[in-house]
């Protein structure tokens, strides 16, 4: 696998229907060309992941709209102008451009402005749509640096843009705009409070929802056990999964530690604190991180304090709740 920051590079690779993996806000995504399904399909073989699960198509701004998806609502281009470019994804009624690939064959696409200036360049190097998915093996944590996708993928990826850190550490927020009720579909990077005053109230995914993985109950899953709890919690949940006998790590903001003395003492034997910072926009920014540093030192059980549902705390809570969900086998 190629990695750099060789721009024009990667918007080749893209052009000659290769797979680039890239920063944005969120997290790093893996590309192909939006509008080519051979392109596209290679994404579902090196993932590993379901083709009816649709992607994300990347733009370089909204003012291309119209080429992508059809029908668009009054709603949509209001929240675009707001919230874009940003950490948010919104569902319309697919355009022609876009491949069936990238849709899996549904009616309707995922469209994203990311915020990255990597991946703002990239687009505009490329001169089309990106469909990417996280660049991430299916149903793992999704990748922040370019060295959990080198990870996770390897030499399955033509080339690696390297930016660094995510800023913003969780995936994009989506919205359902696609069936007149505008639905919260995953909460995200952008806080329900900012959309609401433009859609109105999201209301929940229903039986009609468009399919998406991200919404099923386990995705997000290190390899550890993990076991989301409110933080007055966490002492009994420590002690019940140290009966075990298994290695423990505790997931908490830095300031909940002075709460606990005797789970406060860094790493020793079987137990790890794992202090994240106290301001929720951190926590989002790191947790993903921290997850695979604790997969890494061969813990068994994350114990993980819920943040309160407000603001980034809605998305945070979400990946946990999901990370701690029973699973089948690892995919
Ligand atoms: O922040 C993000 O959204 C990152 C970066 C790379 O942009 N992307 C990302 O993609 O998280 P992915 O594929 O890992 O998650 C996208 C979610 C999936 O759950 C997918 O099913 C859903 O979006 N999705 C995509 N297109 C959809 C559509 N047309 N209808 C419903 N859900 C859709
Ligand atoms: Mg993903």
């Amino acid at each position: 696998m190629e990695r750099g920051c060789d721009l024009a590079r990667a918007a080749a690779v893209l052009r000659g229907g290769g797979l680039v993996a890239f920063p944005t806000e969120t997290v790093y995504g893996l590309g192909a060309d939006a509008a080519s399904d051979a392109a596209v399909a290679r994404i579902f073989t090196v993932k590993g992941r379901p083709r009816a699960h649709p992607l994300i198509v990347h733009l370089a701004d909204g003012a291309r709209l119209d080429d992508w998806a059809i029908e668009v609502p009054q709603a949509a281009r209001q929240l675009a102008r707001a919230a874009w470019p940003g950490p948010l994804t919104i569902i319309l009624r697919k355009g022609p451009r876009v491949a069936a690939a990238a849709t899996g064959g549904g009616e309707t696409v995922g469209l994203r402005v990311p915020a990255h200036p990597m991946a703002q360049a990239l687009l505009r190097g490329f001169g089309g749509g990106i469909a990417a998915p996280s660049a991430n093996r299916f149903g793992a944590v999704s990748p922040t640096t370019a060295d959990h996708v080198a990870g996770d993928l390897g030499d399955a990826v033509d080339y690696l843009l390297d930016g660094g850190s995510c800023e913003v550490g969780v995936e994009s927020t989506i919205v359902d705009l696609s069936r007149g009720r505008p639905v919260l579909l995953r909460p995200g990077g952008l806080a329900r409070e900012l959309i609401e005053p433009i859609t109105g109230p999201l209301g929940a995914p229903d039986a009609q929802a468009p399919a998406a993985p991200g919404t099923l109950a386990s995705h997000y899953a290190p390899r550890a056990e993990v076991i989301a709890v409110a933080p007055d919690e966490v002492p009994a949940a420590v002690a019940r999964a140290r009966g075990r006998g298994a290695n423990v790590a505790v997931l908490a903001p830095a300031a909940a530690f002075a709460g606990w003395p005797e789970l406060a003492s860094g790493s020793h034997g079987t137990y790890r604190a794992s202090p994240l910072p106290d301001d929720v926009a951190g926590i989002a920014r790191g947790i993903y991180a921290a997850l695979r540093d604790l997969d890494a030192a061969g813990i068994d059980v994350v114990i993980a304090a819920l943040p309160p549902a407000v603001g980034l705390g809605e998305a945070v809570g979400d990946r946990l709740r999901r990370a701690a969900a029973p699973r089948r086998e690892h995919q």
